[in-house]
């Protein structure tokens, strides 16, 4: 039963076990009714605000076909050309957004700027990414998980992260693994692991789901026997070209290339990644990385992985709409 309507959705502990499985399930039956032709419209009439302060391909498609789908109207305010955050605060923005829209998507900085869109808008609010948390790829990358595993609950997948743990990836996969009762291991530096409280207050749900939460430095033991392997960028979004050298001297040992394939044990073993990938030299930032740091053939994956029968990267990027789609379906349709 949907008891998500009107509900915010900034992060994945703000919910129970029972209401993950509820959109992941809604997003699974969205993809086949879009797939079979019998989609219905449940946003007929809505409008919807879509904040971006940071960049975005994926989610800020995945909002706007989802919601054309479903029969709502976006309006599109990128980091320029309105009035969000330079000349009017955020509670002010709130208040008039939340006057002309039935809900409101939010990308950008602090976590602290979609809880106070939510305690001022009143409507709900969605987090298309903020510096701590990446609420809805997580249900595209647990609805992946589930396509490529049929039959096996997620209380029973063993997936590893490996590299930058401490970022909205690291922090949101520990988060909705200890909702769901899986087996995840981050596999990083210390210095890139989650800070401690969020690590505490997720053991503390993992007690009572029977999620495994294993933080370990090594990866021989991190990957082993690992289902799904997945890694993201190892500098986000916001932060300073200054930290690119070091993180690079952390992370290299992280990066996951076919070694660590076959360190899993596992020749099934799928490959996840958020997205975008630097796993070539074919952008501008790609390429100035590979000659400065001498990294050709991929960063925190190689291209060799990244292109291989391991990788399930675009079945994800695709479930990315069919998951916010669930999303806005749950908090805000008929
Ligand atoms: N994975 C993800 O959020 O991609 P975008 O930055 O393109 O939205
Ligand atoms: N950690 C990355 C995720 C991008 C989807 C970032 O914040 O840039």
């Amino acid at each position: 039963m949907n008891q998500l309507n009107k509900r915010h959705f900034l992060r994945l502990l703000d919910f129970t076990p029972a209401d993950i499985a509820y959109l992941l399930t809604l997003s699974a039956d969205l993809k086949q009714a879009k797939k079979n032709g019998t989609e219905k419209k449940t946003l007929c009439g809505k409008n919807i605000a879509l904040i971006f302060e940071k960049d975005s391909t994926r989610t800020r498609c995945s909002f706007e076909v989802a919601a054309y789908d479903q029969g709502a109207h976006v309006t599109y305010l990128g980091p320029t050309g309105s009035q969000i955050g330079h000349k009017e605060s955020i509670k002010d923005s709130a208040r008039v957004l939340g006057r002309m829209y039935d809900a409101i998507q939010y990308r950008g900085w602090g976590q602290n700027v979609v809880d106070e869109l939510a305690a001022y808008a009143g409507v709900p609010i969605w987090n298309g990414l903020t510096n701590e948390f990446h609420p809805t790829q997580i249900l595209a990358d647990f609805l992946t998980i589930q396509e490529h595993l049929p039959g096996k609950p997620l209380s029973q997948v063993k997936l590893a992260y490996l590299g930058d743990a401490r970022n909205n990836m690291g922090n949101s996969l520990l988060e909705g693994a200890a909702l769901m009762g899986m087996e995840l291991r981050l596999v990083a530096p210390k210095a890139c692991w989650p800070e401690e409280h969020l690590v505490a207050e997720c053991q503390a749900v993992a007690a009572k789901t029977g999620a495994k939460l294993i933080l370990t430095e090594d990866v021989a033991e991190g990957v082993k026997d690992a289902d799904f392997l997945y890694t993201d960028v190892w500098v986000s979004m916001g932060e300073p070209k200054e930290v690119w050298k070091e993180r690079i001297a952390q992370l290299l040992p992280y990066q996951v290339n076919m070694n660590v394939i076959k360190l899993t044990g596992n020749p099934q073993v799928k490959f996840l990644h958020c997205l975008p990938a630097f796993h070539d030299d074919q952008t501008a930032l790609g390429k100035q990385m590979a000659e400065q740091y001498g990294l050709h053939g991929g960063m925190e994956v190689t291209d060799e992985v990244f292109e291989s029968e391991h990788s399930v990267v675009f079945d994800e990027a695709e479930n990315r709409m069919h998951t916010i789609k669930a999303v806005m379906v749950a908090t805000l349709g008929e």
